[in-house]
């Protein structure tokens, strides 16, 4: 059977005639296509007809096959199964049906079913493999498994693989992986170290099938082709926003136990939707070929990506779903199910390139229609007067559409008023005879219009692509652990919001549109429909805030979000009032986490917060480089610096690292710190200082038992830390208390037992350095939660 099908390849074949080793030599040979699951779902939906059209185009090429389906069944009950499934491969129209008739019988005869079980299954599929290779004294190209099986199955038949499939040496291995890759980064990572015990990572095809989607793969050409008119617009000085959005009309019934574990998030932001938003705005490859250079971009572009909490989600869940996961799941009615059907998420890019521009990712089941695009948003800075529907008035564009909604085909949308794309290669085509439809805002007639020239299927298309070993359209482990690292924390954060319920499709209005306030998303409408769960957390009294007295101070007292908001007032009050006496406000800040909520409201709500003339101190350092996550300034620069318009020359970092190293005493960084306060703060005086305390009573780098009393008259001192990094540098107990202002900012419940004992506790240096704040001629106030003072 094999000589003949050889034969008549070759015959097939315009240059025949090589000889073996020169075609061993230019990678031809014998290639074995294995797909596990190969009677399943995606096997007979895509993977056949796919893997049937890389031998429709390979043939006469060079390349011999066989093709096995294999399965857990026995192959009595699953090879009719398979064939029916090969029988309905067809051939795309450029093939006449002669050939097309010969080469699906060819097709046919060279596929066979095998069960795919034990590791003997396996070892017994080997041999076949290679008694064949010998009987037809071919020399073999590769093995290509392509595992269509549920994830939990990978670890397993990747180890049967290596330890029975591996081809002899010369010959590839490549072993294709469809998604979910894990649940979140810790079930990504153990999957991953897994399989890398098992296969190199260039053995590895993990398939996102987006990126085989002809539109998604053009992206990247395309702004390389049109690289002169887009390289001056393609920042945050032109560029509103980009979306990125996948709406479908369709519920999930029937696939909820899968779905129910999942939902949108994972099921397609972190993957389909995080890899059209890396070829949007990574930096564009030398060479679009090189998959080193394209994955490298897109990882470098991951790791710029500001962090995703849940005031940058919003979550919805279709009206039948809790229904359906009762009748699948067998629950009872009181098991609510919080898993989203709907997201929305905006992500920002710590990139000067795209600083402040919002990247829009949004999908869900049952919306008013099905579509999928992405689309980068131009500001328009003309004004029309009269001519409302002049284009120069209309929104600026460009949209890569991958297709049905109103247009109904994939392509890519340039609006007029930007500009005329570049000459299409053969695989595209400008298109100008539309039908009418309005896509995005735009009548089509607005837009420059390139399709594709011939359809092509996203799995065809990335079969092609294994076969010729090009890997810039797979995920790579780096890449995939990059985007758990950044999704992980918004699912965790968002386990505890109830999504917001929605009819589904038309009927859902505007119930699902959203508004962008700074870096935070909402839902634009405030119509909620409230379940019996959601109540409850929040309390009526949540918009008290409370006064009193602390160990005989001030005391300032609310729900944590109200409490910052008054402790942010309260500071730009002490700047405003500085500033109109002297001219200048001198503030000092302290590290750790307390203070971020602080920063952040800081940043996005007090615009109007006098930053020109503020200098800005540091209460206390670690001993470790700027760059470094564990360095306060670090910190501070992250969540407030970077995001106000402050001078540089009126920031103020401690000096922790001088001639190379790390606060070392001779080096006199904590005089040097002392010397510029001195000449630059007015006596030495702060006009606000803010502390947080510590679990254990320290405040600034001032730890129990760490002989405060010794600092005398300095300002600024060396110190040691308990808990690593150990060495520090701070404000003396002396600075703080020439204060005009300190403020002491606790927050937690894990914070309520120490609060409990500071108010039993008169000044105690040694055992709770924060009882020695006590500013001399300014005044002390305490910020403190409900949750620490109530517990
Ligand atoms: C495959 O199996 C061999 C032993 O059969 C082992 O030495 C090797 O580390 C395994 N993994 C890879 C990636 O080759
Ligand atoms: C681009 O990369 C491909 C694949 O690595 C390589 O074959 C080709 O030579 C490269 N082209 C240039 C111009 O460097
Ligand atoms: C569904 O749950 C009910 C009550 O918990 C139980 O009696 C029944 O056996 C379950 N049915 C299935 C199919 O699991
Ligand atoms: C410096 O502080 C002293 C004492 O508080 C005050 O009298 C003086 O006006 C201040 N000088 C300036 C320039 O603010
Ligand atoms: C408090 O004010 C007095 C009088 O203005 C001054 O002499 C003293 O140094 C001040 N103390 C501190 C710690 O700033």
């Amino acid at each position: 059977m094999f000589v003949t099908v050889f034969l008549l390849l070759v015959a097939l074949c315009a240059h025949g005639g090589n000889g073996l080793e020169e075609e061993a030599a230019r990678g031809a040979g014998h290639v074995s296509v294995i797909i596990v699951g190969g009677t399943g779902d995606l096997a007979k939906k895509y993977l056949w007809q796919g893997f049937f059209q890389l031998y429709l185009h390979q043939a006469g090429g060079g390349n011999t096959f066989s093709f096995y389906g294999g399965g857990l069944s026995p192959a009595e009950k699953a090879t009719p199964l398979l064939f029916e499934i090969l029988k309905t491969v067809s051939c795309s129209k450029d093939v006449s049906p002669e050939r097309c008739a010969l080469l699906k019988e060819q097709f046919l005869r060279l596929s066979q079913y095998r069960q795919l079980k034990t590791l003997e299954d396996y070892q017994e599929m080997t041999k076949q493999i290679e008694e064949q290779l010998q009987q037809e004294g071919m020399v073999e190209a590769g093995r290509l498994f392509y595992l269509s099986v549920p994830a939990f199955a990978y670890a397993d038949i990747a180890e049967k693989i290596n330890s029975s499939c591996r081809p002899s040496s010369g010959a590839w291995l490549r072993v294709v992986l469809e998604k979910p890759f894990g649940h979140d980064y810790r079930s990504a990572q153990v999957l991953s170290t897994q399989l890398g015990n098992s296969l190199k990572e260039e053995e590895m095809y993990r398939i996102d099938h987006y990126l085989g989607k002809q539109v998604v793969s053009k992206i990247l050409q395309f702004r390389k082709d049109n690289q002169r008119f887009l390289e001056p617009i393609w920042n945050r000085h032109h560029i509103e926003r980009i979306e990125i959005v996948l709406k479908e009309t369709l519920d999930v019934k029937g696939r909820i136990p899968f779905y129910d574990q999942y939902g949108v998030i994972r099921d397609v932001l972190q993957n389909h939707l995080t890899e059209v938003m890396m070829l949007l705005t990574m930096k564009l490859p030398q060479n679009l070929s090189s998959s080193d250079e394209v994955l490298r971009n897109k990882l470098e572009m991951l790791n710029s990506l500001m962090p995703l909490g849940k005031n940058q989600a919003v979550i919805g869940q279709y009206q039948g779903y809790q229904e359906e996961v009762q009748k699948e799941l067998n629950r009872t009615k009181d098991r609510i199910s919080h898993t989203p059907t709907f997201a929305a998420v905006v992500a920002h890019i710590h990139e000067a390139q795209y600083e402040g521009v919002p990247i829009l990712l949004i999908s869900g089941k049952m919306l008013d229609e099905r579509v999928g695009y992405a689309r980068v948003l131009f500001k328009n800075d003309v004004f029309c007067l009269q001519n409302h529907n002049n284009v120069h008035c209309k929104p600026k564009q460009i949209v890569f559409y991958f297709g049905h909604g109103s247009l109904g085909y994939p392509s890519v949308l340039v609006s007029k008023n930007l500009f005329k794309p570049a000459g299409t290669d053969a695989l595209w085509k400008e298109v100008t005879d539309h039908k009418d439809v309005a896509v995005l805002g735009l009548s089509v007639s607005d837009y420059n219009v390139q399709v594709p020239a011939v359809d092509k299927e996203a799995y065809a298309e990335l079969i092609s692509h294994i076969f010729a070993g090009r890997k810039n359209s797979f995920v790579s482990t780096e890449i995939l652990l990059a985007s758990w690292a950044l999704w992980t924390p918004l699912l965790n954060s968002l386990t505890s919001i109830f999504p917001r319920i929605y009819p589904g499709g038309s009927d859902n209005g505007a119930m699902l549109d959203v508004h962008l306030n700074g870096k935070e998303i909402k839902y634009n409408s405030e119509v909620v429909i409230i379940s019996p769960d959601e109540m409850g957390g929040a309390s009526p009294s949540s918009y008290q805030v409370m006064k009193g007295k602390f160990r005989s101070a001030e005391m300032v007292s609310a729900w944590t979000e109200d409490l910052i908001e008054r402790l942010a007032a309260d500071m730009q009050g002490a700047a405003e009032a500085a500033i109109h006496q002297g001219g200048v406000f001198h503030l000092a800040l302290s590290g750790g986490s307390t203070p971020l909520a602080l920063f952040h409201r800081l940043a996005l709500y007090h615009f109007s917060f006098p930053w020109r003339d503020t200098h800005v101190w540091m209460v206390d350092e670690r001993c470790v480089p700027p760059t470094e996550q564990d360095s306060n300034f670090h910190n501070l620069h992250e969540h407030l610096l970077q995001h106000i318009k402050i001078p540089y020359y009126n920031i103020h970092p401690m000096p922790v690292q001088l001639n190379q190293r790390l606060c070392v005493e001779e080096d006199g960084g904590a005089l040097l710190y002392e010397e510029e306060l001195k000449k630059l703060v007015n006596g030495s005086s702060f006009h606000f200082v803010l502390l947080g305390v510590g679990y254990d009573g320290h405040t600034a780098s001032l730890f129990p038992g760490g002989k405060l009393d010794h600092h005398g008259e300095s300002l600024v001192a060396l110190t040691e830390s308990p808990t690593k990094p150990h060495q520090r540098m701070s404000l003396t107990l002396g600075a703080i208390n020439r204060a005009h202002k300190v403020a002491v900012l606790v927050m937690g419940k894990g914070k309520h037992e120490l609060v409990t004992q500071l108010s039993r506790t008169t000044e105690n240096l040694l055992r709770y350095p924060v009882t020695g704040v006590n500013p001399a001629n300014g005044s002390l106030s305490w910020y403190i939660d409900y949750d620490a003072l109530l517990g």
